[in-house]
């Protein structure tokens, strides 16, 4: 069942151009180059109703709704918070029936989250839900229900359940954004087609993995790694440096990359391996003082980066390249090396890669 390869997560990181396939299909009208939820028919009236967005989940589905609300507030400008469940459900939140709540979770039974949709509907909102798993908990209780298609994750480390919901914000953000009028044309085209392209660059991708594998053994006994990143990059980070943690029990730690000075720079040592997300082009300057800040106290830096900023590359130890993409879709690409190098270190160190130790797949306890 493991189709040859080691482990399941391995399998699920090389099944998501497929996963995001079969999430697209029949999202997105090919005449009319327009993103269409059978599953929503929404009105612009309805939308118009909502003055906000509340995004609710937990661990990695908590990163995809990181993503989620820069993209909804990029292409909408609708306001979007973004809350761990297990705080939101504990304290008095403002949520009204303006507010559309879209609550994520791959098994569609995690505890807190459940328990936040429950109480975001006593509250009066809509909520819609983004889950793998039909005719799960929080699938039943949602007002309204996207599926990702991401076929049964086994491994407890989530990857395509994260890029197939992270897929569902690019699309739900561009429907919105079309209802309201918000974007042209021509950039809702561009970014249907931009969308549409990360399957292919995707394979690409998962093809070079041997220089990931070479790195992942260079860090395997460092004992602590920074993930650095700024705007859509830092969102990546945050999951990247989970999905490390989770699977090598390396502590380790994702920052935006302006916030290093504030504090975690006094734990950069000489070799402290620093991964650094480097594709929004508008913070490459920053970005670069920071490589210079990290790079001065000896760590030693991957830079991750698009090819058409290939000049970033110079300034750091290691390069990993991404295909070109429009800045707001590659999170979806710089996530895969991130996999990749917990599962490598993972690997290396000899750990159960699909069980870590002290974690279970679906949370129902609170
Ligand atoms: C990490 C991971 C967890 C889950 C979290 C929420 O790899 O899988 O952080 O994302 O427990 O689970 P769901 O999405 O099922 O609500």
């Amino acid at each position: 069942e493991k189709n040859g390869y080691d482990h399941f997560m391995l399998k699920e990181i090389h099944e998501q151009p497929e996963a995001l396939k079969k999430t697209l299909a029949g999202r997105v009208d090919q005449a009319t180059k327009r993103v269409q939820f059978e599953e929503l028919q929404w009105s612009l009236e309805r939308v118009e109703q909502w003055d906000k967005i509340t995004i609710i989940a937990c661990g990695t589905a908590y990163h995809a709704g990181l993503i989620g609300k820069h993209v909804i507030e990029e292409l909408t400008r609708t306001p979007v918070d973004v809350e761990v469940a297990s705080e939101f459900r504990y304290r008095r939140p403002i949520i009204d029936e303006k507010t559309l709540v879209i609550v994520i979770s791959q098994s569609g039974e995690t505890a807190d989250t459940l328990a936040a949709l429950r109480q975001s509907q006593h509250l009066g909102a809509n909520v819609l839900a983004i889950t793998n798993v039909v005719g799960s908990s929080i699938a039943r209780e949602a007002d309204e229900v996207i599926l990702t298609m991401a076929g049964p994750e086994i491994a407890v480390a989530s990857t395509k359940a994260y890029t197939t919901q992270v897929l569902v914000f690019y699309l739900l953000g561009i429907y919105l954004a079309d209802l309201k009028q918000k974007i042209t044309k021509d950039y809702r085209i561009q970014l249907l087609e931009a969308v549409l392209d990360i399957p292919n660059k995707m394979e690409e991708l998962l093809e070079y993995s041997e220089a990931l594998q070479r790195y992942s053994e260079s860090i395997k006994d460092a004992s602590s790694v920074f993930f650095i990143g700024r705007s859509l990059d830092h969102a990546v980070v945050l999951e990247g440096s989970l999905k490390l943690k989770e699977i090598s029990y390396i502590h380790s730690e994702a920052y935006a990359a302006g916030e290093l000075k504030h504090g975690t720079l006094a734990l950069i040592e000489e070799g402290t391996p620093i991964i650094a997300l480097i594709t929004q082009k508008e913070v490459n300057e920053k970005m670069l003082g920071n490589i210079k800040e990290v790079k001065a106290r000896g760590g030693h830096v991957l830079g991750v980066s698009m090819k058409e900023n290939m000049e970033m590359l110079e300034y750091v130890d290691e390069g990993c390249y991404i295909p070109d993409s429009l800045s707001l879709v590659t999170p979806l690409l710089t996530v895969i090396p991130l996999q990749l190098i917990s599962y490598y270190t993972s690997l290396a160190l000899g750990n159960d890669v699909d069980k870590p130790r002290n974690l279970a797949k679906s949370v129902t306890v609170e």
